[in-house]
């Protein structure tokens, strides 16, 4: 036999064995939940409960829901799955979902997600962090987000209503309405979160649009080491694995000093989330925060306040557009409340509009933008009523999406009807049915901000035009696979008419 065979057949035998011990391991891992007494739906290899990442035909959100719809007819209350050979638990009841997300949180403070403070500090942000530091920083900050701290900002997010309004102006038909909106909130947090005016980021190629829209598109390298890195976190810092790459924190590290510098220096001072964070970095008894966790603050900030709330407002105009009685309905009840307020846009006059209420949430439940949230345990919890335990360091799924489509609370759940939500309805639905900005003490801590910019954008795009879709929008929406936050594949176009 020559070398080269012997070489090749000792490869393959090597090749071979290795897939063997993988194979036998992910097999060993997948008896994780029967050994626990805990139902599970049945994984394949390598992928466990996960959709073959070459063939993808769902969103996350919706591969959620149907893993979800399948523990549902099989009668469970809850289950377990497997992402590649790592167990994680999904919620299906209610009354689990209350227990773990609210009355037992002290055993799910944190969400399990990877970063490392050391090397990239502008990831150890509110969102990522967990424990006791969690508990201190989020106490901090929810002073941030008061209806008071709301209505100082409001002047801020009206001076941003003039640029979107030329904008649709100028574009008219065949308007890519996620850009547009995408534009108009990265304004508003940019103006909020960094203290930029909002002018100065008017420009197509302003580098902070350009910079917030390279946070979203992650190269295939590092979404793998990102992978790697929540899988096996301790392994991720020690080879300093970072999540935002060095050129973006640079970025928004460099405009967050300068700021404060400017502001220091001039004894300027404006009401926006920069100046709270500055006042809690200046602050002297006990806990404050340093330049770096003021950057990563206003990074999240920026992170989980433009795309989720343009997302929002851009699902809720398809509403309309597709459903020409309902936006009837809601530009009556505009210009009814905005007449009262001398035709101006106030945050009295938004926040007595109703049946604008009952649109966003009906928008909410069926275009979660985050489509699904995860806690992790920290410690071992025993379910109440069953036989199980839920262990340390296991992942829990909060399936928002699921629970959103679920015809035991939704009958119709394709239908868009904000009927769903008036008064009455409303008191009828267990609460825990409706959880797009999450639930418990780690519930979004933006929200009441990310509903005053959507509702501020919807108010004044349909107070002066009317809204169809254009054909360019597929019919029926397809949600894109490849995305985390919700959004349509090939965009949504709409065309507007200027009553
Ligand atoms: C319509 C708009 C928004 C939606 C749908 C949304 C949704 C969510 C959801 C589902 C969570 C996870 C909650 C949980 O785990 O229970 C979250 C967390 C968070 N959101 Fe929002 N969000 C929105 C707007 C905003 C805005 C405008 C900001 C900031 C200005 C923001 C900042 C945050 C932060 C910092 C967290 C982490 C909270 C923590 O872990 O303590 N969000 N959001
Ligand atoms: C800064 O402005 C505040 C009020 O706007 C004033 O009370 C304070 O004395 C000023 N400080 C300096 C150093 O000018
Ligand atoms: C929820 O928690 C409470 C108290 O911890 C317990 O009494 C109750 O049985 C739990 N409910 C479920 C459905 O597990």
């Amino acid at each position: 036999m020559s070398l080269v065979a012997a070489i090749v057949i000792n490869l393959f035998s090597i090749v071979v064995s290795v897939v063997v011990v993988i194979i036998t391991y992910i097999k060993w891992r997948h008896q994780y939940w029967s050994r626990r007494r805990i139902p599970f739906l049945v994984p394949s290899i390598p992928f466990g409960n996960l959709q073959n990442p070459a063939k993808k035909r769902y969103s996350i959100g919706f591969h959620i829901k149907n893993l979800y719809d399948e523990a549902k007819r099989k009668g469970l209350k809850h289950c377990g799955l497997y992402f590649f050979a790592s167990p994680i638990y999904l919620v299906v009841d209610l009354d689990y979902l209350k227990n773990i997300t609210t009355k037992d949180f002290q055993h799910f403070v944190d969400r399990g997600m990877y970063y490392n403070e050391k090397s990239d500090p502008i990831s150890a942000h509110l969102f990522a962090i967990g424990g006791s530091r969690w508990k201190n920083l989020r106490t901090k900050l929810t002073p941030t987000f008061t209806s008071g701290k709301m209505k100082m900002m409001f002047p801020t997010l009206i001076e941003c209503v003039s640029l979107l309004m030329e904008a649709v102006e100028r574009e008219q038909v065949q308007i890519d309405v996620k850009e547009l909106l995408g534009r108009f909130t990265t304004d508003i947090i940019g103006s909020c979160a960094f203290g930029l005016d909002c002018n100065s980021i008017k420009e197509e190629n302003s580098p902070f649009r350009i910079y917030g829209k390279k946070v979203f598109t992650s190269s295939r390298m590092r979404t793998l080491k990102m992978t790697l890195a929540s899988s096996f976190p301790n392994l991720g810092r020690l080879f300093g694995v970072r999540q935002v790459s060095s050129e973006i924190s640079n970025f928004f590290r460099n405009i967050v000093k300068e700021t404060i510098e400017y502001r220091e220096k001039n004894n300027f001072s404006r009401p926006d989330f920069m100046q709270l964070l500055i006042d809690l970095k200046n602050e002297n008894k006990g806990y404050s925060l340093n330049l770096d966790e003021v950057v990563a603050q206003s990074f999240i900030f920026f992170l989980a306040g433009f795309e989720t709330s343009s997302t929002t407002m851009t699902f809720t105009l398809y509403e309309l557009a597709k459903n020409e009685e309902i936006q009837e309905t809601l530009r009556k009840e505009i210009f009814r409340v905005l007449q009262k307020h001398d035709g101006k846009i106030t945050y009295e006059g938004i926040n007595e509009m109703k049946y604008l209420n009952q649109v966003i949430d009906e928008s909410l439940r069926k275009y979660p933008p985050v489509p699904f949230v995860t806690r992790t345990c920290v410690k071992d919890y025993k379910i109440p009523d069953v036989d199980a335990v839920i262990q340390k360091g296991r992942r829990v799924i909060v399936p928002i999406l699921a629970l959103h489509y679920d015809e035991e609370y939704y009958p119709d759940p394709y239908k868009f009807d904000p009927d769903r939500f008036n008064e009455e309805n409303k008191q009828m639905r267990n609460p825990y049915a409706y959880i797009p900005f999450g639930e418990g003490p780690r519930i979004c801590i933006g929200m009441r901000f990310g509903l005053m910019q959507t509702k501020v954008g919807l108010v004044a795009l349909l107070q002066k035009y009317r809204f169809k879709v254009n054909p360019r929008t597929s019919d029926p929406l397809r949600m894109s696979s490849n995305s985390f936050i919700l959004s349509a594949e090939g965009g949504i176009w709409l065309d507007s008419e200027k009553l």
